[in-house]
């Protein structure tokens, strides 16, 4: 799947993702269109969170996908090529990043990047997907304790759109048709793999192990002995 060869830079939007949504009622955007917005009034997060982002600091961005071509119980393939493409960019970049199931973008115990995807789902599969990313980039302080950014890995201003076409490239290079090899990095950077940690999940807290992820995108975890499968609202790590 190919990105960027549209990109509508915004200087400021309620979110990326909402404006995709409310412009493809309305319009025929080429898949693949990028938005970019300098600054969000409403960055939305996974589990109904806010995303904060100084204005013009850091990368909030939304791809529109039309062409996406997987079923309903393959979308879990989408996270992957996201997060892989994610990691890639971030490696050129000169710094080593993990994959906090099931898409946060970690640099050692640090939030670096956020990835918000949004399907529409039809009987067959998935008719469309938004995929809203963003990335601290010049920002150095945070209200939120486990935040980090390039500037603060790497010491030094980077140039928001530079950086962005830098993960266009990578979106472009990340063949989907070689899910297995993507699945397998995927897991090779996955944060806390094989390691023990503290869960809680609705029984309470308990020391587990994360082991692998499903096809489905559940996380699989050890807990006394058993493997249990996890969906998102299911299971969280406790620091
Ligand atoms: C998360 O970590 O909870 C996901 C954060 C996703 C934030 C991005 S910023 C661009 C796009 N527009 C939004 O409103 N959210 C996503």
């Amino acid at each position: 799947m190919q990105i960027g060869t549209k990109i509508i830079h915004l200087s400021s939007v309620d979110s990326t993702n909402n404006y995709i949504a409310k412009r493809i009622l309305v319009d025929n955007l080429p898949s693949g269109t990028v938005i970019l917005a300098d600054e969000q009034t409403n960055g939305r997060g996974q589990r109904g969170k806010i995303w904060q982002s100084e204005s013009g600091n850091n990368l909030t961005f939304s791809i529109y996908l039309s062409n996406v071509n997987l079923s309903v119980d393959r979308q879990f393939d989408l996270n992957i090529w996201v997060s892989v493409a994610l990691c890639r960019a971030l490696t050129k970049i000169g710094l080593t990043p993990s994959i906090k199931w099931p898409n946060d973008i970690y640099i050692e115990s640090n939030k670096i990047a956020g990835i918000l995807i949004e399907n529409s789902l039809s009987n067959t599969g998935i008719k469309h997907s938004i995929v809203g990313i963003g990335l601290n980039i010049n920002q150095v302080n945070f209200d939120c304790i486990n935040a980090t950014s390039l500037k603060i890995e790497l010491g030094e201003w980077r140039n928001v759109q530079e950086v962005l076409f830098q993960i266009i490239e990578q979106f472009n290079h990340a063949d989907m048709n070689e899910i297995k090899g993507l699945k397998q990095e995927y897991l090779n950077q996955l944060y806390l793999l094989n390691e023990c940690a503290k869960f809680e999940d609705k029984d309470g807290p308990f020391d587990g192990q994360i082991i692998g992820v499903t096809e489905s995108g559940k996380l699989q975890v050890e807990k006394n002995g058993f493997v249990k499968d996890y969906y998102l609202q299911e299971i969280s790590l406790i620091n």
